[in-house]
């Protein structure tokens, strides 16, 4: 999607819930401050949906969404157990956004490994997340067992490692890993890795493919994550993986993500909506903030995604101020303010 530098770029805003609203809140106002030419619709999901409506995903969302095409979104809550299907499924399932992007990187040197430079390119529709999952009652339990089914197919497998390879080709990435868990799940992350595995022979003069089994992965990426460059794997793989990479660079507080589908992209954090600290102004934007970076590559502003990377980077290490999370004292408030000022100062 790119447009032309006047027009105005209608996107879909929702808050979400958590810390959601108060990193949203942090995130417009940088984006504001940067000329970036999105114009909001502000539409509410998840809990603040069912406070409203009772709907935690209401048609005026979805219809805003599919006028926009894209959107930056805070965290939503999904209650445990049982209560609603998670509306970050929905949203992904509704738009077929078949790729999330989370690239992690070291953005604070000192901290546990200086120079990881990671990106996870986690399939979003399939495997165990489809929702074939439910109780069976036994005797008088309602919940004697519980089972559950993914799927893989080989059309999806085919079109994330697509898009794995293509992307690791398009970023000057060397190497990509396919993650998998073939020798238990044979038939379910077996056909992922033999999609993924047959269509790297077309990238093998331009990237070296390798592939792991995850939980040797998970090990190998606290041992060493340096020997790691792009990661291509299955939904509930993709979902542990890049949490645990987020702790290598620091936290939740930072990881950025992208749901990609072929007519829409959404925007957001790894991370959830964060209950503990929720309401307290304590919550760190980056995340969220980097996320809004990688939309403006998205919309063809790369330019515009530079400036913003940049005055993260600058309040981080030279001017210091960082949230509780990174260690620090400031505010959500204080960083966004030395957020304004640095973006500013480069007089964009
Ligand atoms: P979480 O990611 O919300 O929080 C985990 C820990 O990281 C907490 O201690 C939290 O305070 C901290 N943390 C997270 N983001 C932070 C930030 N920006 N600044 C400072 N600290 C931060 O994970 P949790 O607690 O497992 O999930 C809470 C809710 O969020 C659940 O309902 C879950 O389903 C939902 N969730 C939603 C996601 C989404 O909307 N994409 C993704 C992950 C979880
Ligand atoms: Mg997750």
């Amino acid at each position: 999607m790119v447009s032309s530098h006047q027009e105005a770029i209608p996107a879909t805003l929702i808050p979400g819930d958590g810390i959601g609203p108060e990193i949203i809140k942090s995130v417009v106002a940088v984006l504001e401050a940067v000329g970036a030419p999105l114009v909001w619709d502000v539409q509410k999901a998840g809990m603040a949906a069912v406070a409203e409506s009772l709907d935690p995903l209401p048609e005026a969302t979805l219809d805003s969404i599919r006028r926009s095409r894209l959107a930056l979104k805070g965290p939503l809550t999904t209650p445990v157990g049982g209560g609603f299907r998670s509306i970050n499924v929905r949203l992904r399932e509704e738009f077929k956004l078949y790729a999330n992007v989370r690239p992690a990187q070291t953005l604070i040197p000192g901290g546990r490994y200086d120079d990881v430079n990671i990106v996870l390119v986690r399939e979003n529709l399939e495997g165990l997340y489809v929702g074939f999952d439910h109780y069976i009652p036994i005797d008088n339990d309602p919940h004697g067992a519980a089972i559950s089914s993914g799927i893989n197919t080989r059309a999806g497998s085919r079109r994330i490692a697509r898009y794995a390879f293509e992307y690791a080709v398009k970023n000057g990435r060397k190497k990509v890993t396919i993650v998998h868990k073939a020798n238990i799940l044979k038939a379910l992350t077996g056909i992922f890795l033999e999609t993924a595995l047959e269509m790297g022979k077309e990238y093998a003069d331009r990237l070296t493919i390798d592939e792991r089994i995850v939980d040797a992965c998970a090990m190998q990426l606290v041992l060493d994550p340096t020997q790691f460059d792009v990661i291509l794997t299955t939904n509930l793989f993709g979902d542990i993986l890049s949490d645990e990479i987020a702790g290598l660079v620091g936290g939740l507080g930072l990881v950025p993500g992208a749901n990609i589908g072929e007519h829409a992209a959404i925007f957001e954090a790894v991370h959830g909506s964060a209950p503990d600290i929720a309401g307290k102004g304590i919550a760190n934007p980056l995340a969220l903030l980097s996320a809004a970076a990688m939309m403006l590559d998205h919309i063809g502003r790369p330019v515009l995604g530079k400036i913003v990377r940049q005055a993260i980077h600058d309040v981080l290490n030279t001017d210091g101020i960082r949230t509780r999370d990174l260690g620090g004292k400031a505010t959500t408030q204080d960083v966004t303010q030395a957020l304004l000022k640095r973006v500013s100062a480069r007089g964009s």
